[in-house]
């Protein structure tokens, strides 16, 4: 029975599901598995009970003896994860007791879904990672059993990951990600996924999770320059310091992987001395002289780098300007030195190359010569010029010349230099040398001593040295038929002249040479002057007396009347003196005398005159002693005895015997006196007619004697002469008076006898002709 019920129960137990979890769910029917009338059951008082206290989910419905679910029945509360749940239970019935085992056995049904332990899923993934890397996901749970539990896994559609599902040793499953194509966390650094788990039940149940991936940075970049060819133009001489140019490269990555660190990367030695780069901000500044004229370009290799050393280059091509900052520089590459004076204009004088070291219009020369100079340059092939003269030199007027050359450049400001160069102009023999006077004269006072300076002259020559050295000499010539040498002689460096020997006035008083000045040049050049040589008198000549004839030798006498009146001219003297001027200006002074107060003299005509009437108590014979003088310094003086004899008739005189001649110790000189004495009383006579028609013309009544008288001319020097015109004073020293003066009609010339016998008669010129 038992066993009957045991398989009975065991049947119904089968037919159990998912839906008893409803209460009052009929689950089967005792009463028909027992084959009992229903009524029995409640009359035999059948019951369920349990084996041991636990719950009892089933009861017995009496009226109908259908098993029903009591309790709603959850499989998972009652056996988990077991796969077979069941229930034990005993229907008990009395009277007869009968037991019989129930086996409830508990039906799985598809009530959970499945469930994730987390509903995001956190996974931070290296964009680093590769293709095929498998990241495990957690595992969702259901609690159903079987078909119920887990039974797939999805993933939604996503680019990168997708998802292998695996079974794990307790009948689970998980799944894991499988990276498909690599992440780059520059384009997309998050990703959400809805992962999805589904059960086998039916209706399937799904439970979802959301699958968060950080995606993590791996320094896969490398920093990457704005440009690849940086291009700068920079002006020469940009002061240290300045900002050419700020490079920037930037890296995708982030943290420290992204951190850009500058430098320099490919450059020559040259080059890195003269700029600096900032490590951090990619300035890159002038550190030294940026100079145009050594480098024009410089090439520059720069490196960015990040914290772990991934790096990129770019390049700078740095174009350096121009800038006007060299002056033109003047090269003198010949120079004729020194310049001949005689230089045609245009030559060539030098060759002047000028530079600049800038390029364009900064190198554009223009060059020139100051204005006042004689020279100019002339452009000639590429910066060179040729200095040349505009006009005649003269090295007298400008004996050097400095050209001052300025070579200025086309730049903005201009720059310009200058260069000096001192040009001498070397001599050419071409000034004779000219005496600073026309004509010289000389003026040598007579018996000077042999050997005195007479004059000197001079001459200049402007020219250079020996052309310009004069030397003196005198042209051979003759005076007087003498060589000129032996007069004069000169001093050929000085031009000082000098006197040979002694000269005489009285024998000439002048002559005339030439000098000559000659320059030491080759051929030399000379020019003459004509040096006049006055010999100036000198007070060497004592007066002579020619009347009355001196050393009272004469035999003459003069006869006064008685009769004469006071003023009345008696007698003359007559004095000559060789010398001239004031050498032979003769003043005459009565020294001595008979009867002083009677007679008085003319200074200087020598006229002897009364004083006062005479008187028959006057003595008859009257001497005077005259005395002569020259003007000279010292004066020279000789005197004269003058006899006057007071009477009208020469018989008178009876001493007239005493007063002749008693000397006569030559017959010939006796002879001569008495023809001279003849002639002149001829003479005096025929004077005293002459003054006297002359006398009745004036009617000067007193005048007895007013004239000339004609004296012989004995012992006169032999050059005594060479006397013209009437008696007046040519020139301050030369004089050609020679006779007493005074009286206006004194004037006489005597004709020299030059035979050399110093015998002459002189001739009465004025009043005659
Ligand atoms: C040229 O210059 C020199 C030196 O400065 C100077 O001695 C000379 O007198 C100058 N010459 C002229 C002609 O100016
Ligand atoms: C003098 O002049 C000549 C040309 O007449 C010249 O050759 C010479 O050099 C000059 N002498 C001096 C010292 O200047
Ligand atoms: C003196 O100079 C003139 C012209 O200056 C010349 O004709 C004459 O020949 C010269 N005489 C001598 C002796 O040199």
């Amino acid at each position: 029975f038992i066993k009957h019920l045991s398989a009975a129960v065991n049947r119904k137990i089968l037919t159990v599901s998912l839906f008893t979890k409803s209460r009052q769910y009929v689950t089967g029917n005792i009463a028909k598995d027992l084959r009992m009338d229903v009524k029995q059951l409640s009359a035999r008082k059948a019951r369920i009970d349990t084996e041991d206290s636990s719950k009892r989910y089933c009861d017995v419905n009496l009226n109908t003896g259908d098993l029903i679910v009591a309790e709603t029945i959850d499989r998972e509360e009652l056996c988990g994860s077991r796969m077979s749940c069941i229930l034990n239970y005993e229907l008990v019935l009395e009277n007869p007791l009968e037991v019989h085992r129930i086996i409830l056995q508990i039906q799985d049904i598809n009530d959970n879904a499945p469930r994730f332990p987390n509903e995001r899923i956190h996974l931070e993934i290296t964009e680093s990672a590769v293709k095929g890397q498998k990241f495990r996901l957690d595992e969702a749970h259901d609690t159903d059993i079987g078909q119920n539990s887990i039974n797939s896994y999805s993933l939604e559609k996503n680019k990168h990951f997708v998802l292998n599902v695996h079974d794990t040793a307790d009948g689970g499953k998980y799944a894991e990600l499988v990276l498909e194509k690599e992440l780059d966390r520059e384009q997309q650094k998050e990703i959400d996924m809805i992962l999805t788990a589904t059960d086998g039940g039916s209706p399937q149940r799904s439970g979802t999770a959301v699958i968060h991936i950080t995606v993590l940075d791996a320094n896969d970049n490398v920093p990457v320059f704005s440009e690849s060819v940086y291009k700068v133009t920079l002006a020469e001489n940009t002061p240290s310091g300045t900002e050419i140019i700020r490079v920037s490269a930037t890296d995708a990555d982030e943290g420290p992987n992204g951190e850009v660190t500058y430098e320099f990367s490919r450059m020559s030695e040259k080059t890195a001395k003269l700029f600096s780069i900032d490590k951090t901000t990619g300035q890159i500044v002038v550190a030294g002289e940026i100079d145009y004229e050594k480098d024009k370009k410089y090439e520059m290799g720069i490196q960015a780098k990040d914290a772990s050393g991934l790096a990129s280059t770019a390049k700078i091509i740095l174009d350096v300007t121009d800038v006007n900052d060299n002056s033109p520089r003047i090269i003198l590459k010949s120079l004729n030195k020194p310049l001949p004076e005689n230089s045609e204009p245009g030559t060539e004088v030098g060759i002047i190359n000028a530079q600049d070291k800038d390029s364009g219009e900064n190198r554009q020369i223009r060059c020139s010569v100051q204005q006042n100079v004689p020279f100019k340059l002339n452009p000639s092939v590429k910066n060179y010029f040729s200095l040349v003269t505009t006009k005649a030199l003269d090295r007298e007027k400008e004996s050097d010349y400095n050209i001052t050359i300025t070579a200025t450049d086309g730049g903005s400001p201009p720059l310009s230099t200058s260069l000096t160069i001192n040009l001498l102009i070397s001599d050419v023999n071409d000034n004779p040398p000219v005496f600073e006077q026309q004509s010289y004269s000389a003026y040598i006072s007579e018996n000077n001593k042999p050997g005195t300076s007479v004059c000197s002259v001079s001459a200049n020559d402007p020219d250079w040295r020996q052309n310009g050295t004069v030397l003196y000499s005198l042209v051979p010539s003759e005076v007087n038929g003498v060589q000129v040498s032996s007069f004069l002689s000169i001093n050929g460096d000085t031009g000082v002249i000098h006197a040979v020997r002694s000269f005489d006035y009285e024998q000439f008083r002048n002559f005339t040479v030439k000098a000559v000045a000659r320059d030491n040049g080759s051929p030399p050049l000379s020019s003459n002057v004509t040096v006049k040589v006055f010999i100036t008198d000198e007070n060497d000549n004592s007066p002579q007396i020619l009347y009355p004839v001196p050393d009272g030798k004469s035999l003459m006498t003069e006869m006064v009347p008685k009769a004469t009146l006071s003023g009345s001219l008696v007698s003359k003297v007559i004095a000559v003196d060789a010398d001239s001027g004031q050498n032979a200006w003769l003043s005459y002074q009565i020294v001595k005398s008979t009867d002083p107060g009677l007679f008085s003299i003319g200074l200087h005509s020598g006229e002897i005159k009364t004083q006062r009437d005479i008187s028959e108590s006057d003595n008859m014979k009257q001497n005077l002693v005259i005395s002569v003088k020259d003007n000279g310094q010292p004066s020279l003086s000789t005197t004269c005895a003058v006899n006057l004899l007071i009477s009208d008739n020469l018989s008178e005189v009876p001493e007239l015997k005493d007063m002749t001649y008693e000397d006569s110790n030559s017959k010939l000189t006796s002879y001569l006196i008495i023809a001279l004495v003849s002639v002149s009383t001829f003479f005096l006579t025929f004077i005293i007619l002459i003054v006297a028609v002359k006398f009745c013309h004036r009617r000067k009544p007193r005048l007895l004697f007013d004239g000339a008288v004609a004296v012989p001319s004995t012992n006169l020097p032999p050059n005594y002469a060479e006397v013209d015109g009437a008696g007046t004073l040519r020139s301050s020293y030369n004089y050609d008076t020679y006779l007493t003066t005074g009286s206006r009609t004194s004037d006489f010339k005597f004709i020299t006898d030059t035979s050399g016998e110093g015998f002459s008669y002189p001739t009465l010129v004025n009043e005659f002709i």
